[in-house]
């Protein structure tokens, strides 16, 4: 099915340098709008970016039914644009748009309106090494109503900033013994807005307490490890890639996915399993190697230096040779054209 996406560009072009702007702050020149009403989808377009106007009853603004998804686009070295991963991205976005009860974007709308607004936007993707334009679709609930229900009236964007490296450093992490991010039967699979504000408080505490972020366990025991801010955990101990297998409360990650593909074929055991932190405690009493890493769209391979367990601070192993960094390059170069995508997973623009 085709979909008709109106563009009306900006009438002047003013592309910025954005090498040290930090992450999210600048919007390229244009957003894509379309809206749900009558149960269909209307009015698609792509627009200079610009504010939006909205009733102050919007359910969004009350109820939290929002979703959005984290993609990014990059320039290959022979000078396309790909996005990476367009239906893995689109899947998890149905399934958190079903999740919060919001209509699922047509997967052809999706593409299409990501095709239209990056090649608009081509010249917003950086060319530096790790530079990449960040993709941000989004649903929100447009209608005016103060009552509590399920929406009628919806709004799909799109919106794109310029994105370097995440983390200028390894990470410091904290093992969360108190709180939650999510419990079974929540939400914790899906990527609403909620999930995100919930955990700011216990990120707070962390960050007072001198790290960059906790590292979330399950809810029933506080042992089992789940995933840390907005990337999944894995780590690598006697030369095994392990990380907790997918389930209701941790997001199902890009990312994730594509490391354990890649390391697979790199030749690097994998170990899908339930991971405890005593687990990582007593290996890294044990004096073992162990590498802990964080991957997320956003940071791609953030590597984790240091682990407060139990209110102990551990080391982790971050030399060059680690094998996350085998992973973060057998992924660039995918990316940047430079190796073969076997997987069908770069979407040329
Ligand atoms: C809570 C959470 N976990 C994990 C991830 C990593 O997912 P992905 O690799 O698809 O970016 C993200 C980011 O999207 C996230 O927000």
């Amino acid at each position: 099915m085709e979909y008709a996406i109106s563009i009306s560009p900006q009438a002047e072009r003013t592309v910025k340098d954005t090498t040290s702007i930090p992450f999210g702050v600048q919007p390229t020149e244009h957003m894509f709008v379309a809206e749900y009403k009558d149960g269909q989808w209307h009015n698609s377009r792509i627009v200079p970016f610009t504010n939006l106007s909205m009733s102050p009853f919007a359910l969004c603004l009350h109820y939290g039914q929002t979703v959005f998804e984290g993609m990014k686009a990059f320039l290959m070295n022979d000078g396309h644009i790909n996005i990476f991963r367009v239906d893995k991205h689109y899947e998890r976005f149905a399934k958190s748009l079903e999740r919060m009860c919001i209509p699922v974007v047509p997967k052809g709308l999706f593409t299409e309106a990501l095709h239209q607004l990056v090649q608009l936007d081509a010249s917003w993707v950086p060319d530096a090494e790790h530079g990449s334009l960040y993709l941000r679709p989004f649903v929100i609930a447009s209608e005016e109503r103060l009552g509590v229900k399920v929406a009628d009236e919806y709004l799909f964007m799109i919106v794109c900033t310029p994105a370097y490296q995440y983390y200028a450093q390894p990470l410091k992490v904290r093992v969360e013994e108190t709180y939650s991010r999510a419990a079974d039967g929540g939400t914790g699979f899906a990527k609403c807005g909620g999930n995100y504000g919930g955990a700011f408080y216990p990120t707070k505490l962390a960050r007072e307490a001198g790290y960059d972020q906790v590292i979330w366990t399950d809810s029933n025991t506080h042992e089992m490890i789940e995933e840390s801010g907005t990337m999944n955990l894995m780590f690598v101990i006697d030369d095994t890639l392990i990380t907790p297998p997918l389930s209701g409360t941790i997001l199902d990650g890009v990312t994730r996915d594509s490391l354990l593909t890649l390391a697979k074929e790199l030749g690097i055991p994998t170990d899908v399993r339930p991971v405890s932190y005593k687990e990582i405690q007593e290996a890294l009493e044990a004096g073992k190697r162990v590498e802990a890493f964080g991957a997320g769209t956003a940071a791609v391979i953030a590597p984790i230096e240091i682990i407060a367990i139990q209110g102990k601070d551990y080391n982790c192993y971050i030399a060059e040779d680690a094998t996350m960094y085998k992973l973060q390059r057998a992924l660039y170069d995918i990316r940047k054209g430079i190796a073969p995508d076997n997987h069908n997973w770069n979407y040329i623009i």
